[in-house]
This record gives structure tokens, sequence and C-alpha cells, in this order.
């Protein structure tokens, strides 16, 4: 795990999109892994305006994002797949076809878990997969738990979640469930960057970096990943020794 402490959130931004900037000029087909919530926003719009420079190209590439609320469909403006055509897609030369987000309203949920796997191995697996963190030690929708979850499956979101995500639900109409990667899954992308911002995550970034490897801090598990690269400001980074 190699950690770098940057000074701003903006600064993370420029490095984590150059990994992928530099990952999409040697390979432009390449197979991202992408995240939703706040603070990836940044990286993104960091690409769009890569790719508005003409520094990179996103038409050959595939992706992959960890989750996507149950209940929810694309059309849905909390569906973290309208979240991504928001953000980044509609801005780049993304393919349609190529964009993949779970699907929260399948009518067999436990297939979709299967062939979101099945597919992400099709496509000869993950070449970077970015990363946001819970409050909780949460990665994708993995929640705090007894034992690390393997391929993508449906969990439910542990109270700490749902608080720190309802304000994007003005309504209380936040789902409780969500399909998400499992750790297993996201342990077997080529690369890991996880990027945190702010004093709220300071806590799961030192159980994550300086604490054991446990699944009641779902992140930990990156200390065994072999190339994971973690991306903070000095408020993230506060409670590290
Ligand atoms: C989102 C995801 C989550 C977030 C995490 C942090 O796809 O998988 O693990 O990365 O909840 O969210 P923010 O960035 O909003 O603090």
């Amino acid at each position: 795990m190699r950690v770098i402490i940057l000074e701003s959130a903006a600064d993370i931004a420029v490095q984590a999109g150059n990994i992928f900037v530099e990952l999409l000029k040697e390979k432009p087909d390449a197979v991202l892994g992408l995240a939703t919530g706040a603070t990836p926003v940044p990286t993104y719009k960091y690409l769009i305006d890569c790719y508005n420079k003409g520094k990179v190209s996103f038409k050959d590439a595939v992706s992959f994002n960890l989750d996507e609320y149950i209940g929810l469909n694309k059309e849905h403006p909390n569906s973290y797949y309208f979240f991504m055509m928001d953000m980044l897609f509609s801005h780049v030369n993304m393919r349609k076809d190529m964009i993949h987000v779970p699907n929260g309203v399948a009518e067999d949920i436990e297939k979709e878990c299967r062939d979101y796997d099945a597919l992400i191995e099709q496509f000869g697996g993950i070449d970077v997969q970015l990363l946001g963190i819970g409050t909780n030690g949460h990665i994708g929708f993995n929640e705090p738990s007894d034992a690390f979850s393997e391929g993508t499956y449906v969990t439910d979101l542990t109270k700490s979640t749902i608080e720190s995500n309802k304000i994007y639900f003005p309504n209380g109409d936040m789902p409780t469930k969500a399909i998400t990667m499992g750790i297993g899954s996201i342990m077997k992308a080529k690369k890991v960057i996880l990027i945190s911002t702010g004093h709220s995550k300071a806590k799961a970034i030192k159980a994550m970096i300086e604490g054991e490897v446990t699944p009641s801090c779902p992140a930990s598990i990156l200390q065994k990943h072999s190339d994971a690269v973690i991306f903070l400001d000095r408020d993230a980074a506060s409670l590290l020794a």
C-alpha cells in the first residue's frame, strides 16, 4: 500500500486522473473500475477537462461501476447510473454499451450479481479500480461485518451509511439495500486507487492503513493488494502516526 498525502482535493484529482489518462494512452481499451460519491467528482471533472483538451479518449474504454441502490432504475436521479452519466460519461466519448453499472432493478438479482462478475472477467478484469471510503471503512458498499465478501452481492446498508447518504434523498426515501462488487471482486483489480478527503474520514483512514486487516474495516484488506495507492489530503491523513 503506497500512501501519498497531498495538499488539496484538486491535487488528488490531478494525480488520480492522470493514472487513468496514462492507462488509456497505453491501453485504449482498458477496463476502468469507477466509483460514485462526492470524493471522485473533482477527478471526473479533471478527466472531462483532459478529454476536452484532447489528452485522453474513452472511445475504446470499458467501465464497471462498483455499486447501485436496489430499487432505483437508470433514470432515477439518485441512481448511480444517472450520477455517472451526469458527472462523467455524457461529457466524454465513452460508448454507452461499454458502460456497466449493476442493475438495481434486475428481476433476478442473484443472476445479475453472477453475470456482473462474469462480464468483468470476460473483458479481462479491471485494470484500475477507483475507490472512495465510507466513514465506517466501507469500500463499494461492503459494510463492516465479520467476513470479507467475495463476488458481487446484495447487501443491507448500515445505519452509518444511511446517515451519510440520506442528504441526497430529501424525501426520506433512501434505499436500504444495494448491489455491490464484493471485496473479492475489488481485490482482483490489477491496480487500486483509493482517494479520500476531509476530517470525517480520518478515523477510517487510520484503521485502513495502520489497523489490522479485518472485515470490521473492509478497506483494511487493501493492505494485502499488490498495487494499491492511497491519495489523501491532510485532513483525511490527520490521525496517521
Ligand atoms: C460509491 C461507493 C462508496 C463511496 C463512499 C464514500 O460508489 O462505493 O464506497 O466511495 O461511501 O463516499 P463519498 O465520496 O461521498 O464520501
